[in-house]
């Protein structure tokens, strides 16, 4: 077996490890649900149905989604996101985003602007990550169909006001898309207070699903193309995939086992609270905020201390390379943090930080503060070498 680390902080990219109910869950649907979900009529695949059904009505209760058929379930937030923005956007739109925003937004935007279909507007946050409502009106176009906002920046742990971007957004006659990856179980998500119109999750972060799990919520008034054609068990007899929600966006056999994970996942995050996930990650981040500041050579990146962020508090050293500290808490103190660009290049440049990367210790479920001193500990020791 491998050496596992001692102390993960790694949670923004991926939870672990999982809750007991989540695997117990896999374990039961790989043992009595394993058959293939709405591709026959036997006592076996109906019950894998009905599992995903009621995965689907987990997420639709704690995101408040009146229909879980405007659900589907795919691999991960980024493919959740290119469902999205392929299937959405048309020929001469215009696209306003953030500075924050990860990759999987950012490269199929850039791909579909270098094709010629779409112009894209990032507005720029301040180095903080703090969205400037002024300026986002003032990227809006008469062209302008899609707003993309990365809801909590996986590099700074800010936060963004999802309502009042919605409200500029539908203003301008444009739709909001939400990246929900690092704030999908840390923060209230109301598709319909907040007036999101897409969602899209992760299932493997704080959903506390395993990885191959993610999901995409597309408001039914909504006309957005499949990008993934084929068999969905449902309408076989016609050559054009259907209009049925959630097939029309579900081709091919599903994950049900990792699924079934997912719906353990979330019923644990409804269980706990969300507001008291939020409340325990964010004494955490501050533990380490107010720590990490006493070593001298460290700057903070992101909100201040007091203000409000999700649990990612990450740093650059002035003398020594990121890659460097984490390669050394991970082969000398068993602690897994990560380093680099965390696939957001945009926010690195907006912070200030494109040239060194930066280390990055997200928290979790089950971080415990003394971890926490530990991982503080760890870092002076490896800052203050002679
Ligand atoms: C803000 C943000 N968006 C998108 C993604 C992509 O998520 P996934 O790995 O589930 O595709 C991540 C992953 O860390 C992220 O932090």
């Amino acid at each position: 077996m491998p050496q596992l680390p001692t102390i993960y902080l790694d949670h923004a990219a991926t939870s672990w490890p999982k809750p007991e109910p989540v695997w117990e869950a896999m374990k039961k649907a790989l043992d009595e649900e394993g058959a293939n979900p709405g591709r026959g009529g036997h006592r076996m695949a109906r019950e894998a149905g009905k599992r995903l059904m009621r995965a689907r009505m987990a997420l639709a209760e704690l995101f408040h989604i009146s229909n879980p058929i405007h659900i589907a379930f795919t691999m991960n937030t980024t493919m959740a996101l290119n469902m999205a923005i392929y299937g959405f956007v048309k020929q001469g739109d215009h696209v306003v985003a953030t500075s924050m925003e990860h990759n999987s937004v950012r490269r199929p935007l850039e791909q579909l602007q270098q094709r010629g279909v779409i112009s894209v507007t990032y507005v720029e946050t301040d180095r903080d990550g703090t969205l400037n409502l002024k300026q986002l009106e003032q990227a809006m176009t008469v062209r302008t169909r899609l707003v993309i906002c990365n809801h909590s920046s996986n590099l700074l742990g800010s936060i963004m006001p999802i309502s009042d971007i919605a409200e500029i957004a539908h203003r301008h006659g444009a739709k909001l898309l939400v990246d929900g990856a690092q704030s999908a179980g840390l923060l209230p998500i109301d598709v319909k207070s907040h007036g999101i119109d897409m969602l899209a999750v992760p299932g493997h972060k704080a959903l506390l699903g395993p990885q191959g799990t993610g999901a995409l919520y597309i408001d039914p008034s909504m006309d957005v193309e499949p990008l993934i054609q084929g068999g969905t068990g449902s309408h076989s007899e016609e050559a054009q995939q259907p209009h049925t929600r959630p097939d029309r966006y579900e081709a091919g056999t599903p994950n049900t086992i990792g699924v079934a994970g997912l719906e353990a996942g979330v019923r644990w995050v409804l269980n706990e609270s969300v507001q008291n996930i939020y409340t325990k990650e964010w004494e955490l981040s501050q533990l380490i905020m107010e720590q990490l500041s006493s070593i001298s050579g460290l700057r903070l990146l992101g909100p201040q201390l007091g203000q409000p962020r999700t649990g990612i508090v990450s740093f650059v050293s002035d003398s020594l390379d990121s890659a460097a500290i984490a390669h050394q808490l991970d082969r000398e103190f068993g602690i897994a943090v990560r380093a680099g660009y965390h696939c957001t290049p945009l926010a690195h440049q907006t912070a200030g930080t494109l040239g060194q990367g930066a280390v990055r210790a997200s928290v979790g479920w089950n971080t415990t503060e003394q971890q926490v001193d530990e991982y503080v500990k760890a870092v002076r020791a490896i800052c203050t070498r002679d």
